[in-house]
C-alpha cells in the first residue's frame, strides 16, 4: 500500500510518502517567515501553506517516481495544531481523494510522532511509555495496546519547547529557539547561574516558573553571559523531564521507553535519558533527528496502520485545535 502523507498543523509543510515501512519520499518545508516575529504568526502559517503545498507534493511524487494515480491512501494531520494551518492539508487531502477517488485517513498528530518510533523498524512490544516533548506539547504518555494510549501527565502551563523558545527570544536568539540555546550551552559554565528545576506535580510538567526565573536574571543582570544562561536553563529543563519521567517509570513497569518531538533533537536530552535508561533497565528508542521534529512520513505511517485496523475517515471529518490521545 501506497500512502501520502500531509502534515500543516503549526509551521513545517511536510509531504511524505511511504509503501508499508519504506520511504519513499520525505519533504519538509519549514517556514523562515515567522522568525522575525519570535513565534509563529497562525494566519502567515496558513498563506504559506497554501503557497507550497502542492509544488511540495508534486516534487515529493518525483522523487518517488509515482504518478497520482499511485496513491492508495490519502493520511492527513486533523490535529492538534493550528486550525487555519490544519484546515489547508485538510481540504487538500479531501480535493485529492475526491478527485483520485482514494480513501482519505484523518490522523492525530501527536500519535503522528509516537509512529515516528518506527521509522527505523524498530518494533516497540506494548506496554510501551513515550515521552512527547515538542514546542507544542510535553506529555507522558503509557501505549497499553495499538491505539489504546493513556496520558499519565502533561505541562500545566508551557510545553518545554516553548520554554527554549521563550528563553531564545528573551535573549534575542533566532526563532525557533531550541537549537540555538543547545548551541550556546556547549560554550556555558554548570553552576554560574542557579535556575530551580520544576518540582513535578504527578506526573505533569511546569515550565512557566522556570521560564520566569530567566526572564528576570536576565533583566536583573544586562550584562549576563547568554552561554552560561542557556546551559544552566537547559540543565533544570531536561532534569525535569528526567525527574517525571523517572517517577512514571517507577509506576509503570515497561521495558521500552520512547522520546518525540522536536526537543528530542537535542543531544543533551539524549545523553541524559540514557542514563535514566541504563539506571531504570529500560531499552530506550529515540528516532532519528528528521522524524523528531514535525514530518509527514510519521503520518503516513500512523494512517497506514489505523486504515488497516479501523478503514476510512468520513469525508465530513473537521480539523480539532486540541485532542487528547486518549480520546481518539
Ligand atoms: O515537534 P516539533 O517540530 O513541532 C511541534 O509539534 O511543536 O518541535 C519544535 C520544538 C521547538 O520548540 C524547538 O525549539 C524545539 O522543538 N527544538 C529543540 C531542539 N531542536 C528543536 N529544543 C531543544 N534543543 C534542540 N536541539
Ligand atoms: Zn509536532
Amino acid at each position: 500500500m501506497i500512502t501520502l502523507g500531509i502534515e500543516t498543523s503549526c509551521d513545517e509543510t511536510a509531504i511524505g510518502i511511504i509503501e508499508d515501512k519504506k520511504i519513499l519520499a520525505n519533504l519538509v518545508s519549514s517556514q523562515i517567515a515567522h522568525t522575525k516575529y519570535g513565534g509563529v504568526v497562525p494566519e502567515l502559517a496558513a498563506r504559506n501553506h497554501i503557497r507550497v503545498i502542492m509544488p511540495l507534493t508534486k516534487i515529493a511524487l518525483e522523487i518517488a517516481d509515482l504518478g497520482l494515480d499511485d496513491i492508495d491512501l490519502i493520511s492527513v494531520t486533523r490535529g492538534p495544531g493550528l486550525v487555519g494551518a490544519l484546515l489547508v492539508g485538510l481540504s487538500f487531502a479531501k480535493a485529492l481523494s475526491i478527485a483520485l477517488d482514494k480513501p482519505l485517513i484523518a490522523v492525530n498528530h501527536l500519535e503522528g510522532h509516537i509512529y515516528a518510533l518506527q521509522m527505523d523498524g524498530s518494533h516497540l512490544e506494548h506496554p510501551y511509555l513515550v515521552l512527547l516533548v515538542s514546542g507544542g506539547h510535553t506529555e507522558i504518555i503509557y501505549v497499553k495496546d495499538e491505539f489504546v494510549y493513556e496520558t499519565l501527565g502533561k505541562t500545566l502551563d508551557d510545553a518545554c519547547g516553548e520554554a527554549f523558545d521563550k528563553v531564545a527570544k528573551l535573549m534575542k536568539l533566532p526563532y525557533p529557539g531550541g537549537p540555538y540555546i543547545e548551541k550556546e550551552a556547549l560554550h556555558g559554565e554548570l553552576g554560574r547561574v542557579q535556575f530551580p528545576v520544576p518540582k513535578p506535580k504527578g506526573y505533569n510538567f511546569s515550565y512557566s516558573g522556570l521560564k520566569t526565573a530567566v526572564l528576570y536574571y536576565t533583566r536583573d543582570n544586562p550584562g549576563y553571559s547568554c552561554c552560561d544562561v542557556a546551559a544552566n536553563f537547559q540543565k533544570a529543563a531536561l532534569e525535569h523531564l528526567v525527574e517525571v519521567v523517572s517517577a512514571a517509570l517507577g509506576a509503570k513497569k515497561v521495558k521500552q521507553l520512547g522520546i518525540v518531538g522536536g526537543v528530542s533533537v537535542n543531544n543533551r536530552l539524549r545523553e541524559k535519558f540514557q542514563g535514566l535508561s541504563k539506571e531504570k533497565g529500560v531499552a530506550l528508542h529515540i528516532p532519528d533527528v528528521q522524524y523528531c521534529t514535525d514530518n509527514a512520513v510519521m503520518i503516513a505511517l500512523a494512517g497506514t496502520r489505523r486504515f488497516e485496523k479501523f478503514g476510512p475517515s468520513d469525508l465530513s471529518i473537521d480539523v480539532v485545535s486540541r485532542e487528547a490521545l486518549d480520546k481518539i
